[in-house]
C-alpha cells in the first residue's frame, strides 16, 4: 500500500549499497508513490552493487560511487534532493577496535561534509543522520531513553557519537532539519556474512561451528531491518527536527539464547556451538527504551522469532548472494575473531 502525505520525494541515501541502506531503498520503492532515489556509497568490502541491482531502472534511481568525504562528490550527490538519509559508515565494532582510523573519517568528517552542503540548500527538508543504540554505552538494568547519558565504550561507537552530536549542533547553530536515530541491532536479509546472525546462519548450513564470545550471556535487543527502515520513514515526515529517536524492536535476548534459537530453526544441536575468546571491553547489555518513536504510532510487526525465521529462509534461498561474500571473509569471523578461549 502506498503512503500518503509525504515530506519530500527526492532522497540521497549515502551508504545505500549496504545492509540497512539497501532495505530502505527497497521500503521506499515498495511503499512511497513517486519517489525518487540517488545513492552514494564508497562501495568498502560491506558496500555491494547487487544489493541495488533490482531498483536499475525504477523512477529516478541514480548510482554515484563516491566518499561522503569528497566534498565535490557530495555536492553533486546532494543536488536537487530533499531528503538526505545518511546510513554510510565504517560499522564494525571489532574491525574498529583493530584499526580506528577510517571510523574516525567516515563517522565524524564524512557527517560534517554532509553537513556542510546541507547548510547551503535552503529547500533542504529532512537530514535523517543514523546512529547507534552504541553511543550510550551498555546498562545492565533498565533501559536507555533519549536524555540518558552518553558513554560509548569503544571506537566504533565513540565515532558516531561524533557524529550525531555534529548533525546535533548544524541544527542548532545553522537550521539544518536534522532528525538523529538511535538503533539497537538490525538484522534480516542482505546483512554481510560477519554480523553474528548470518555468520551463524551460513557457518550452519556449512556444517560448521559457530563461534560464541565469551560465556555467551551478553544481551542485545533485536530489530528486524524492516521495521527499522518503516521507522526512518515515519521520522521523515512526523519526526521534530533537533530531536533523537531510539528506534528498539524490544527483543532482548543473551546471544547464548539467539545462538540456540538458530540452532533449532536449523535442526542443529549443541555441538555445534564453539566458545571463544570474548571481545575487548565487550557491552553486556543493550536496551532501549522507544516510547517517544511508539508515541508516533510506529509499532515493530517483528518478534524475534518471526524475524529469525524470515532471516534464515532469505538466507537459504539466497545462497547466490552471500556465497562469494562469504568466501572473502576474514577467517577470524568463523573461528573467533579475538582467537581461541582464554587467549591473551
Ligand atoms: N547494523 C546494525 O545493527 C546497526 C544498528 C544501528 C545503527 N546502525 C547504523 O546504520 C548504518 C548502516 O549500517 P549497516 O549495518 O547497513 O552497515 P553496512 O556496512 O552494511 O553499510 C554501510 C555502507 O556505507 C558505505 N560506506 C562506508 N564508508 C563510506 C564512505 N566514506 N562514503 C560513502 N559510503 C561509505 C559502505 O560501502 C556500505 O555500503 C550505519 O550508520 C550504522 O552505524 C547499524
Amino acid at each position: 500500500m502506498s503512503e500518503g502525505m509525504t515530506q519530500g520525494k527526492d532522497y540521497l541515501v549515502t551508504g545505500g549499497a549496504g545492509f540497512i541502506g539497501s532495505n530502505f531503498i527497497r521500503y521506499l520503492y515498495q511503499n512511497v508513490e513517486g519517489i525518487r532515489v540517488r545513492v552514494l556509497d564508497k562501495l568498502t568490502y560491506s558496500g555491494n552493487l547487487a544489493n541495488l541491482f533490482e531498483f536499475e531502472g525504477r523512477n529516478g534511481f541514480e548510482f554515484l560511487k563516491g566518499d561522503i568525504c569528497d566534498e565535490a562528490m557530495v555536492r553533486k550527490a546532494m543536488d536537487g534532493v530533499d531528503v538526505v538519509v545518511n546510513f554510510a559508515a565504517e560499522v564494525s565494532v571489532d574491525r574498529s577496535i583493530d584499526d580506528p582510523q577510517s571510523f574516525l573519517k567516515t563517522d565524524i568528517v564524512g557527517v560534517y561534509t554532509l553537513l556542510q552542503q546541507a547548510r547551503k540548500m535552503p529547500g533542504l527538508k529532512r537530514f535523517i543522520q543514523i546512529s547507534t543504540d552504541e553511543v550510550y554505552g551498555h546498562i545492565l538494568e533498565g533501559s536507555f531513553h533519549e536524555a540518558s547519558e552518553l558513554k560509548p565504550r569503544n571506537p566504533y561507537a565513540a565515532s558516531k557519537l561524533g557524529g550525531e552530536r555534529l548533525a546535533y549542533s548544524f541544527f542548532e547553530t545553522y537550521g539544518v532539519p536534522v532528525v538523529i536515530t538511535r538503533a539497537s541491532n538490525n538484522y534480516g536479509p542482505y546483512a554481510y556474512p560477519e554480523k553474528v546472525i548470518p555468520l551463524f546462519i551460513t557457518n550452519l548450513f556449512d556444517g560448521g561451528t559457530v563461534p560464541v564470545f565469551g560465556a555467551g550471556r551478553q544481551i542485545r535487543d533485536w530489530l528486524y531491518v524492516e521495521d527499522h527502515c518503516r521507522a526512518i520513514r515515519l521520522l521523515v515526515d512526523s519526526g521534530v527536527n533537533g530531536e533523537v529517536y531510539n528506534v528498539g524492536g524490544s527483543q532482548e535476548c543473551e546471544n547464548i539464547d539467539l545462538t540456540r534459537k538458530l540452532l533449532v530453526l536449523m535442526g542443529k544441536d549443541e555441538r555445534s556451538i564453539k566458545f571463544v575468546q570474548d571481545r575487548p571491553g565487550h557491552d553486556m547489555r543493550y536496551s532501549l527504551d522507544s516510547s517517544k518513536l511508539l508515541r508516533l504510532g510506529w509499532q515493530p510487526a517483528y518478534d524475534l522469532d518471526k524475524g529469525l525465521q524470515a532471516t534464515v529462509e532469505w538466507y537459504r534461498a539466497n545462497e547466490a548472494w552471500w556465497r562469494p561474500l562469504k568466501d572473502k571473509l576474514d577467517p577470524r569471523y568463523s573461528k573467533g575473531f579475538w582467537g581461541e578461549k582464554g587467549a591473551k
